[in-house]
């Protein structure tokens, strides 16, 4: 299976040890189930491997990103992971699930004043500054509120991570970040070293997301730590904090790397201290920004499938009642996911077709070149996997369509509950004024 909490029992596609078609009779579809099990697990296999690798004042955030609600936030503050929030509705999120925000992050290469005053108020932890302008921003508005901002500079090292173009965000020539190769890096430090209401605690970078080689964290914590020495040279000053940014790939299909995320990150910890030692700095404080693989494989979505259409000599449509509104990725980035017939697990998988949904819209697919039971009929329950992280926090609304409830399930607790209500049609009308 292509997760290890998915199981078969009599042909039925087993979740987080629940029987997968009960729950689309008693939640309907389309639905994402989330593992609570499986999210503590990722948060804990985090935890330890950056305690273990560098210490204990290492600390992952979580990338709210991936995936934002309430219940999912309060379970990230009780494993004791920091948050990385994007925007005011991250924060407000996080405000509702009482998360301390002194361990909260604010990232972001475009805030607004308003955003900065609402993050401020709010007892934000730290911004990560992407340019000059956002640090003069940050520094007005905190000598407004009579206090001295944390931040962090988010530098790009110049890293292709040979990741997906569109999610590669460490290069030069970003929209993220301030580039070290262009000196700019250097001129935000100086100009941050000068202002009186923000204190300047380290350096962000992010090299890319779905990266399943250290290779990539090695050559940007070398660039980053390199840059760190030259700080302290320059103008005496040493970073206590050094980010890396987003976390490690996820499977989505068979043909996706296994990866041993505590491993790595041990290659990652013991290049690092030796870096420092070589450049006789001290060891900053490390922090990590998983957001996919806390989530990803904790995911599942369930559809209902609808009209299955055979144009002979040409291909089959098997169309669900969800699709790009719940589900964009395959839209967006051609992703690979795996799908699979809940209820015909024991069947062979001989018709081959592209799973579609209910859009108007061609590119409305959810994955081409599947292989399902050529019994596949309107009535059965379609399980798309690991699609915990990017699917609910990318949802929308497109031709009105209401988004899918988010079910919470856990096997030790034995529990589901219903962390993010299905949206009604009363719903998507609310904010339309007559
Ligand atoms: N930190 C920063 C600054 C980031 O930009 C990102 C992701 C992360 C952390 C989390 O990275 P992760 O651990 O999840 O790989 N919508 C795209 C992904 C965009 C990721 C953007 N930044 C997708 O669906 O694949």
């Amino acid at each position: 299976m292509i997760c290890d909490n998915l199981t078969v029992r009599d042909g039925i596609l087993q979740f987080g040890g629940k029987n997968t078609l009960e729950l689309a009779e008693r939640y309907g579809t389309p639905l994402y189930v989330m593992d609570e099990d499986k999210i503590r697990a990722n948060c804990r296999t985090y935890r330890t491997a950056l305690a273990d690798a560098f210490g204990p004042e290492a600390m992952p955030l979580y990338a709210g990103k991936a995936a934002s609600f309430t219940k999912l936030i309060r379970i990230i503050k009780e494993e004791g992971l920091g948050l990385d929030v994007v925007s005011g509705g991250e924060i407000a999120t996080a405000l509702r699930a009482g998360f301390p925000m002194e361990h909260a992050y604010f990232h972001s290469n475009n805030k607004t004043d308003a955003d900065i005053e609402y993050a401020i108020e709010n007892g934000i932890g730290y911004f990560v500054a992407d340019n000059r302008e956002e640090v003069d921003a940050v520094n007005a508005i905190a000598a407004r509120f009579g206090i001295r901002q944390k931040i962090l500079l988010r530098l790009t090292p110049g890293i292709d991570p040979h990741t997906y173009a569109a999610v590669a965000t460490g290069k030069v020539d970003s929209k993220f970040g301030s580039a070290i190769e262009t000196g700019q890096a250097e001129d935000m430090v100086r100009h941050a070293l000068s202002l009186a209401n923000v204190d300047l605690a380290g350096f962000h970078c992010h090299v890319g997301s779905q990266v399943f080689d250290s290779d990539v964290f090695l050559r940007a914590s070398e660039i980053m730590l390199g840059f760190i020495a030259q700080m302290r040279d320059r103008f005496g000053y040493t970073a206590r904090i050094l980010d890396l940014g987003g976390g490690y790939g996820v499977r989505y299909v068979e043909s996706d790397p296994v990866i041993d995320i505590p491993a790595n990150v041990a290659l990652v910890g013991a290049f690092v201290k030796e870096t420092c030692r070589a450049l006789s700095i001290p060891l900053p404080a490390i922090r990590m920004e998983p957001g996919r693989s806390i989530v990803a494989d904790a995911g599942l979505t369930l559809y209902t499938v609808g009209t299955v259409k055979r144009i002979p000599g040409y291909k089959n449509y098997v169309s669900v009642d969800g699709g790009m509104t719940d589900n964009p990725r395959f839209a967006l980035y051609g992703s690979s996911y795996t799908v699979m017939n809940a209820g015909k697990m024991d069947q062979i998988n001989d018709f081959s077709c592209s799973v579609v949904g209910r859009c108007c819209e061609s590119g409305d697919i959810i994955q081409e070149n599947v292989s399902l039971p050529s019994s596949v009929c309107r009535g059965d329950i379609l399980a798309v996997a690991t699609t915990g992280a990017y699917n609910y926090s990318m949802a929308s609304n497109y031709n009105r369509i209401p988004r899918p409830p988010v079910l919470l399930i856990s096997a030790e607790k034995n529990s589901e509950t219903v962390a993010v209500r299905r949206e009604t049609f009363r719903d998507v009308i609310a904010l339309d004024e007559d």
